[in-house]
Protein backbone atom coordinates (compact mmCIF):
# COMPACT_ATOMS: atom_id res chain seq x y z
CA UNK A 1 0.00 0.00 0.00
CA UNK A 2 1.24 3.18 -0.47
CA UNK A 3 2.17 6.06 2.09
CA UNK A 4 -0.54 8.00 1.23
CA UNK A 5 -3.39 6.02 1.58
CA UNK A 6 -1.63 4.23 4.75
CA UNK A 7 -1.32 7.65 6.19
CA UNK A 8 -5.23 8.60 5.41
CA UNK A 9 -6.49 5.76 6.70
CA UNK A 10 -4.35 5.67 9.92
CA UNK A 11 -5.66 9.06 10.73
CA UNK A 12 -8.93 7.77 10.51
CA UNK A 13 -8.55 4.19 12.38
CA UNK A 14 -6.97 4.86 15.51
CA UNK A 15 -3.36 3.38 17.09
CA UNK A 16 -6.26 0.62 18.76
CA UNK A 17 -7.49 -0.25 15.27
CA UNK A 18 -10.70 0.90 16.07
CA UNK A 19 -12.53 3.75 15.00
CA UNK A 20 -15.63 6.21 15.72
CA UNK A 21 -17.32 8.01 12.34
CA UNK A 22 -20.08 10.56 12.84
CA UNK A 23 -21.87 10.85 9.47
CA UNK A 24 -23.75 13.97 8.80
CA UNK A 25 -24.21 12.97 4.91
CA UNK A 26 -28.20 12.74 5.69
CA UNK A 27 -29.11 15.72 3.86
CA UNK A 28 -28.21 14.20 0.81
CA UNK A 29 -31.39 12.07 0.18
CA UNK A 30 -33.72 13.52 3.26
CA UNK A 31 -33.03 17.24 3.37
CA UNK A 32 -33.03 19.09 6.19
CA UNK A 33 -33.46 16.17 8.79
CA UNK A 34 -34.54 17.07 12.63
CA UNK A 35 -31.66 17.85 14.57
CA UNK A 36 -29.13 18.45 11.09
CA UNK A 37 -31.04 21.43 9.87
CA UNK A 38 -28.04 23.05 10.57
CA UNK A 39 -24.99 20.80 10.21
CA UNK A 40 -22.51 23.13 11.16
CA UNK A 41 -23.79 23.82 14.81
CA UNK A 42 -25.15 20.13 15.34
CA UNK A 43 -21.50 18.82 14.40
CA UNK A 44 -19.34 21.65 16.20
CA UNK A 45 -19.64 20.29 20.08
CA UNK A 46 -19.31 16.36 18.82
CA UNK A 47 -15.68 17.22 16.48
CA UNK A 48 -13.39 16.69 20.05
CA UNK A 49 -14.96 13.00 20.34
CA UNK A 50 -15.05 12.05 16.19
CA UNK A 51 -12.03 9.88 14.47
CA UNK A 52 -13.85 10.99 10.93
CA UNK A 53 -17.02 12.99 9.90
CA UNK A 54 -18.68 11.44 6.44
CA UNK A 55 -19.73 14.65 4.92
CA UNK A 56 -21.12 15.75 0.83
CA UNK A 57 -19.01 18.61 -0.42
CA UNK A 58 -21.57 20.93 -0.22
CA UNK A 59 -21.91 20.75 3.47
CA UNK A 60 -18.17 20.39 3.86
CA UNK A 61 -17.61 23.28 2.41
CA UNK A 62 -20.36 25.79 3.54
CA UNK A 63 -20.77 24.56 7.24
CA UNK A 64 -17.31 23.59 8.17
CA UNK A 65 -14.02 25.48 8.88
CA UNK A 66 -11.50 24.36 6.57
CA UNK A 67 -8.73 24.31 9.73
CA UNK A 68 -10.77 21.41 11.27
CA UNK A 69 -8.06 18.88 12.19
CA UNK A 70 -10.98 15.78 12.04
CA UNK A 71 -10.34 13.53 8.56
CA UNK A 72 -13.15 13.72 6.18
CA UNK A 73 -14.57 11.21 4.50
CA UNK A 74 -16.32 12.58 1.21
CA UNK A 75 -19.52 10.85 0.55
CA UNK A 76 -19.50 10.66 -3.45
CA UNK A 77 -22.65 8.90 -4.48
CA UNK A 78 -26.35 10.25 -4.56
CA UNK A 79 -28.72 11.60 -6.84
CA UNK A 80 -31.85 10.26 -5.51
CA UNK A 81 -34.23 11.94 -2.95
CA UNK A 82 -36.90 10.17 -0.23
CA UNK A 83 -39.36 11.55 -2.49
CA UNK A 84 -38.54 10.27 -5.76
CA UNK A 85 -38.89 6.66 -7.47
CA UNK A 86 -36.04 4.92 -5.64
CA UNK A 87 -33.58 5.48 -3.26
CA UNK A 88 -31.36 3.05 -4.93
CA UNK A 89 -31.05 4.52 -8.36
CA UNK A 90 -28.05 6.76 -7.22
CA UNK A 91 -25.11 7.85 -9.77
CA UNK A 92 -21.44 9.63 -8.67
CA UNK A 93 -21.72 12.39 -7.46
CA UNK A 94 -18.19 14.35 -7.07
CA UNK A 95 -14.65 13.71 -8.94
CA UNK A 96 -12.49 12.70 -7.54
CA UNK A 97 -9.98 15.81 -8.14
CA UNK A 98 -12.77 17.96 -6.12
CA UNK A 99 -11.90 14.89 -3.47
CA UNK A 100 -8.10 15.96 -3.85
CA UNK A 101 -8.59 19.58 -3.42
CA UNK A 102 -10.57 18.94 -0.61
CA UNK A 103 -7.79 17.06 0.85
CA UNK A 104 -9.82 14.46 2.21
CA UNK A 105 -8.92 11.64 4.02
CA UNK A 106 -11.68 9.02 2.25
CA UNK A 107 -14.15 8.83 0.04
CA UNK A 108 -17.96 6.64 0.82
CA UNK A 109 -20.15 5.44 -1.46
CA UNK A 110 -23.39 3.47 -1.44
CA UNK A 111 -24.13 0.23 -2.84
CA UNK A 112 -27.65 -1.42 -3.08
CA UNK A 113 -27.33 -4.87 -3.25
CA UNK A 114 -30.35 -6.70 -4.81
CA UNK A 115 -32.17 -4.03 -6.15
CA UNK A 116 -32.89 -2.79 -9.92
CA UNK A 117 -29.93 -0.84 -9.42
CA UNK A 118 -27.66 -3.43 -8.16
CA UNK A 119 -25.19 -3.33 -11.49
CA UNK A 120 -25.36 0.57 -11.73
CA UNK A 121 -24.01 1.11 -8.06
CA UNK A 122 -21.27 -1.79 -8.24
CA UNK A 123 -20.12 -0.24 -11.17
CA UNK A 124 -19.94 3.02 -9.63
CA UNK A 125 -17.89 1.51 -6.47
CA UNK A 126 -15.74 0.06 -9.14
CA UNK A 127 -14.72 3.17 -11.12
CA UNK A 128 -14.59 4.92 -7.64
CA UNK A 129 -12.12 2.19 -6.39
CA UNK A 130 -9.84 2.83 -9.59
CA UNK A 131 -9.58 6.32 -9.38
CA UNK A 132 -9.40 6.51 -5.60
CA UNK A 133 -6.39 4.40 -6.03
CA UNK A 134 -4.50 6.69 -8.25
CA UNK A 135 -4.06 9.29 -5.93
CA UNK A 136 -4.06 7.06 -2.65
CA UNK A 137 -7.40 7.71 -1.28
CA UNK A 138 -8.91 4.63 0.87
CA UNK A 139 -12.74 3.98 -0.29
CA UNK A 140 -15.38 3.23 2.40
CA UNK A 141 -18.82 1.04 1.19
CA UNK A 142 -22.24 1.92 2.46
CA UNK A 143 -23.97 -0.86 1.82
CA UNK A 144 -27.07 0.54 1.76
CA UNK A 145 -31.45 -0.90 2.15
CA UNK A 146 -32.76 2.45 1.15
CA UNK A 147 -36.70 2.49 2.83
CA UNK A 148 -36.83 -1.57 2.94
CA UNK A 149 -34.77 -1.30 6.64
CA UNK A 150 -35.99 -5.28 7.08
CA UNK A 151 -33.39 -6.27 5.04
CA UNK A 152 -31.02 -5.93 7.59
CA UNK A 153 -29.53 -9.71 8.45
CA UNK A 154 -26.65 -11.26 8.36
CA UNK A 155 -26.85 -13.63 4.86
CA UNK A 156 -27.61 -9.95 3.35
CA UNK A 157 -25.44 -8.24 4.70
CA UNK A 158 -22.97 -10.71 4.33
CA UNK A 159 -23.61 -10.72 0.85
CA UNK A 160 -23.13 -7.03 0.69
CA UNK A 161 -20.15 -6.74 2.54
CA UNK A 162 -18.02 -9.34 1.01
CA UNK A 163 -19.31 -7.79 -2.73
CA UNK A 164 -17.82 -4.55 -2.11
CA UNK A 165 -14.29 -6.05 -0.42
CA UNK A 166 -13.78 -8.10 -3.25
CA UNK A 167 -14.57 -4.82 -5.28
CA UNK A 168 -11.56 -3.08 -3.67
CA UNK A 169 -12.50 -0.79 -0.54
CA UNK A 170 -10.61 -0.54 2.49
CA UNK A 171 -13.74 -0.36 4.62
CA UNK A 172 -17.39 -1.47 4.37
CA UNK A 173 -19.94 0.68 6.49
CA UNK A 174 -22.50 -2.30 7.24
CA UNK A 175 -25.87 -2.22 9.58
CA UNK A 176 -25.37 -4.54 13.05
CA UNK A 177 -27.68 -7.53 12.80
CA UNK A 178 -28.45 -10.12 14.89
CA UNK A 179 -25.52 -13.14 14.35
CA UNK A 180 -23.48 -9.81 13.15
CA UNK A 181 -20.14 -12.48 13.44
CA UNK A 182 -21.25 -13.81 9.88
CA UNK A 183 -21.06 -10.54 8.51
CA UNK A 184 -17.52 -9.82 9.96
CA UNK A 185 -16.41 -13.20 9.34
CA UNK A 186 -17.05 -13.40 5.79
CA UNK A 187 -15.44 -9.71 4.68
CA UNK A 188 -11.60 -9.63 4.38
CA UNK A 189 -11.68 -5.82 5.20
CA UNK A 190 -12.79 -3.77 8.55
CA UNK A 191 -16.32 -3.54 9.07
CA UNK A 192 -18.07 -0.59 10.75
CA UNK A 193 -21.63 -0.17 11.73
CA UNK A 194 -24.13 2.72 11.01
CA UNK A 195 -27.19 2.93 13.61
CA UNK A 196 -29.97 3.35 11.07
CA UNK A 197 -33.30 5.76 12.31
CA UNK A 198 -32.94 6.40 16.07
CA UNK A 199 -33.71 3.55 17.98
CA UNK A 200 -36.10 3.65 21.34
CA UNK A 201 -33.47 3.85 24.25
CA UNK A 202 -29.56 4.65 24.61
CA UNK A 203 -29.41 1.66 26.02
CA UNK A 204 -30.21 -0.25 22.77
CA UNK A 205 -27.62 1.45 20.64
CA UNK A 206 -24.61 0.96 23.63
CA UNK A 207 -25.72 -2.90 23.43
CA UNK A 208 -25.78 -3.47 19.40
CA UNK A 209 -22.92 -1.50 18.95
CA UNK A 210 -20.83 -3.41 22.45
CA UNK A 211 -22.31 -6.87 20.25
CA UNK A 212 -20.90 -5.55 17.07
CA UNK A 213 -17.40 -4.95 18.67
CA UNK A 214 -17.07 -8.41 20.57
CA UNK A 215 -18.04 -10.03 17.08
CA UNK A 216 -14.87 -8.01 15.16
CA UNK A 217 -16.78 -4.36 14.05
CA UNK A 218 -13.69 -1.70 14.17
CA UNK A 219 -16.22 1.04 15.55
CA UNK A 220 -19.17 2.66 13.91
CA UNK A 221 -20.16 5.28 11.22
CA UNK A 222 -23.47 6.21 13.28
CA UNK A 223 -24.96 9.27 13.32
CA UNK A 224 -28.67 9.87 14.09
CA UNK A 225 -28.44 7.92 16.98
CA UNK A 226 -26.20 10.58 18.10
CA UNK A 227 -26.88 13.95 16.93
CA UNK A 228 -31.14 13.06 17.09
CA UNK A 229 -30.10 12.24 20.97
CA UNK A 230 -31.32 14.93 23.85
CA UNK A 231 -27.90 14.09 25.17
CA UNK A 232 -25.63 14.13 21.91
CA UNK A 233 -22.55 14.77 23.62
CA UNK A 234 -23.23 12.33 26.50
CA UNK A 235 -23.81 9.29 23.73
CA UNK A 236 -20.91 10.02 21.78
CA UNK A 237 -18.71 9.61 24.77
CA UNK A 238 -20.30 6.96 26.12
CA UNK A 239 -20.13 5.50 22.74
CA UNK A 240 -16.39 6.26 22.61
CA UNK A 241 -16.09 4.23 25.86
CA UNK A 242 -16.97 0.88 24.17
CA UNK A 243 -14.98 1.49 21.06
CA UNK A 244 -11.48 2.73 22.15
CA UNK A 245 -12.01 1.90 26.62
CA UNK A 246 -13.37 -1.81 25.66
CA UNK A 247 -16.30 -0.91 28.04
CA UNK A 248 -19.23 -2.75 28.79
CA UNK A 249 -22.82 -1.28 27.88
CA UNK A 250 -23.49 -1.29 31.10
CA UNK A 251 -19.90 0.81 32.05
CA UNK A 252 -20.72 3.07 28.87
CA UNK A 253 -24.49 3.73 30.19
CA UNK A 254 -22.75 4.97 34.18
CA UNK A 255 -20.71 7.46 31.39
CA UNK A 256 -23.68 8.66 29.51
CA UNK A 257 -25.47 9.38 33.24
CA UNK A 258 -22.98 11.14 34.26
CA UNK A 259 -22.40 13.02 31.95
CA UNK A 260 -26.32 14.27 31.41
CA UNK A 261 -25.92 15.41 34.76
CA UNK A 262 -23.35 18.31 34.01
C1 LIG B 1 -26.91 7.72 4.86
C2 LIG B 1 -25.64 7.18 5.36
C3 LIG B 1 -25.30 7.43 6.74
O1 LIG B 1 -23.97 7.79 6.79
C4 LIG B 1 -25.53 6.17 7.53
O2 LIG B 1 -26.85 5.72 7.37
C5 LIG B 1 -25.15 6.26 8.99
O3 LIG B 1 -25.99 7.08 9.68
P1 LIG B 1 -27.08 6.53 10.67
O4 LIG B 1 -26.35 5.97 11.87
O5 LIG B 1 -27.88 7.75 11.00
O6 LIG B 1 -27.87 5.45 9.97
O7 LIG B 1 -24.90 6.56 4.66
O8 LIG B 1 -27.12 7.17 3.63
Amino acid sequence: MDWGKKNRLSRLIQKDGHCLFLPIDHGYFLGPTSKLERPGETIKPLLPYCDGIFVTRGVLRSCIEPNVTVPIILRVSGGTSIVGKDLANEGITTAMRDAVRLNVAAVGLSIFVGTDYEHQTLLNLSKVVDEAEEYGIPVMAVTAVGKELEKRDARYLALCCRIAAELGVSVVKTYWCENFEKVVDGCPVPVVMAGGPKVDTELEVLEFVYDGMQKGAIGVNLGRNVWQSEHPIAMIKALRAIIHENATPKEANEILKSVKKK
